[in-house]
């Protein structure tokens, strides 16, 4: 009889060297250097070129890495016609899922152990998701693609895509802070699916595909679209406590709280909650900023008891929306900073690979007879 872990809690699925949590202590560390010091020093390219290549990059292999990154924004113009060819009601999710799978046909790779190969297949993927995610938040509004431009960095770039305006330096360094914080976090959900998909010795761009579609899920990166719209449901301060109280009875998730392995406050959420604050202050969008840290008091009472705390998709939304980012392209700004770490692990996987091939506890019927339709339709009328 084999021991059954259902969502395999706490059952290791590879060995890795990529971060490291302590969901008790609330500790995050890329390659082993905390999270904390990367959101206050680094950059979204620095801190990807850390995850891929376990170090972090002198300054002509960052400026290498970065001109890279910026030559490879653009997107063939076949690319922006089939995007234009999605439906405009979709989700943004699935649009960015389809338009990665295809890219995949436009830049074959044969042999994915091949380390030139894979770097450009990284190169691409990084530097062309926000193209495709802004690419299909303008075209489904009926308003023009705007190019990408050379001289940005990779968050003012992605700004600048969404809205044509340069965003100023601050809101520019949130937004890459908030890529840090969602490039990467052990065996997520999303990035177990990219590595059993990379163990069958599929490519960077269908390893990319089934990742996005995992993220996608309310349980998962689903939650920051979900938390915002909690928070503008329940409209204000004084009404928070009583919506919570409703909702748990009723035994209904609370959006942007509780995680498979922190069971303290979420490190990332606590540096982006000030962050929220900063912003929402600048945008004059403190209500709902108010509103978030009401919830989190009440739900500090109602249910820490369990472990359960804010995760980050409880202030990532915050941020996002006071910047204008429309509510169902937050989670596609996750995925412009999960591919970091997907492709990490991806790299990782085909170094030392096998197949990814669980068993299962099989609890059906066995040995039954084939009946045929007569005898099945006399069946179905007694
Ligand atoms: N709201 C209310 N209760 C919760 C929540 C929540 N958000 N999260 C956990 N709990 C409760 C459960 O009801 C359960 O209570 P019980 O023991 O009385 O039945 C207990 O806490 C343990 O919950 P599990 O479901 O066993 O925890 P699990 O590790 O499977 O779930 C998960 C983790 C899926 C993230 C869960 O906390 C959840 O649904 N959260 C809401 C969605 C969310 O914010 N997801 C984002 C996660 S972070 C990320 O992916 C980037």
């Amino acid at each position: 009889m084999h021991d059954f872990f259902p969502g395999l809690a706490g059952v290791p699925a590879a060995r890795s060297k990529i971060s490291f949590v302590d969901g008790q202590k609330g500790i995050l560390e890329y390659r082993g250097i905390c999270i904390e010091e990367l959101a206050e020093h680094s950059t979204f390219p620095e801190t990807t070129y850390l995850l891929l290549y376990n170090r972090l990059p002198s300054q002509k292999e960052l400026d290498a890495f970065n001109s890279d990154l910026s030559h490879h924004r653009r997107i063939k113009y076949r690319i922006t016609d089939l995007i234009k060819c999605l439906p405009e009601y979709g989700h943004p999710m699935d649009a960015l899922q389809a338009t990665v799978a295809a890219l995949g046909m436009f830049y074959p790779q044969p042999n994915v152990q091949d380390a030139e190969a894979n770097y450009w297949a990284a190169v691409r993927l990084i530097a062309k998701l926000p193209t495709i995610v802004a690419t299909y938040a303008r075209l489904r509004h009926g308003n023009e693609q705007i190019q990408p431009r050379d001289d940005l960095t990779h968050a003012e770039n992605f700004f600048y895509m969404l809205f044509g305006t340069v965003p100023d330096p601050s809101l520019a360094r949130i937004l890459d802070v908030s890529l840090i914080l969602h490039a990467e976090h052990t065996m997520n959900a999303s990035t177990f699916s990219g590595l059993v998909t990379a163990s069958t010795l599929s490519d960077a761009y269908s390893v990319i595909s089934s990742a996005i579609g995992t993220l996608k899920g309310s349980l998962h990166g689903g939650a920051n679209e979900q938390a915002i719209k909690m928070l503008e449901e329940i409209e204000s301060v004084d009404r928070v406590q009583s919506y919570i109280e409703q909702k748990l009875a009723a035994k209904k998730r609370i959006m942007g709280f509780g995680h498979r392995i922190y069971k303290v406050k979420d490190t990332r959420a606590m540096i982006l909650q000030r962050h929220a604050k900063q912003v929402c202050e600048h945008t004059g969008q403190s209500h709902l900023f108010e509103i978030a840290q009401e919830v989190e008091r009440v739900m500090d009472q109602l249910i820490s008891h369990k472990g359960v705390s804010a995760n980050l998709d409880l202030y990532s939304g915050l941020v996002y929306r006071a910047m204008g980012i429309a509510p169902d392209c937050f989670t596609p700004v996750f995925a412009i900073a999960r591919v970091a770490g997907w492709l990490a692990h991806c790299f990782e996987q085909f170094q030392d690979n096998r197949l990814f091939r669980p068993d299962q506890i099989y609890e059906g019927e066995r040995a039954r007879p084939y009946l045929p339709m007569s005898v099945r339709h006399s069946q179905a009328q007694l």
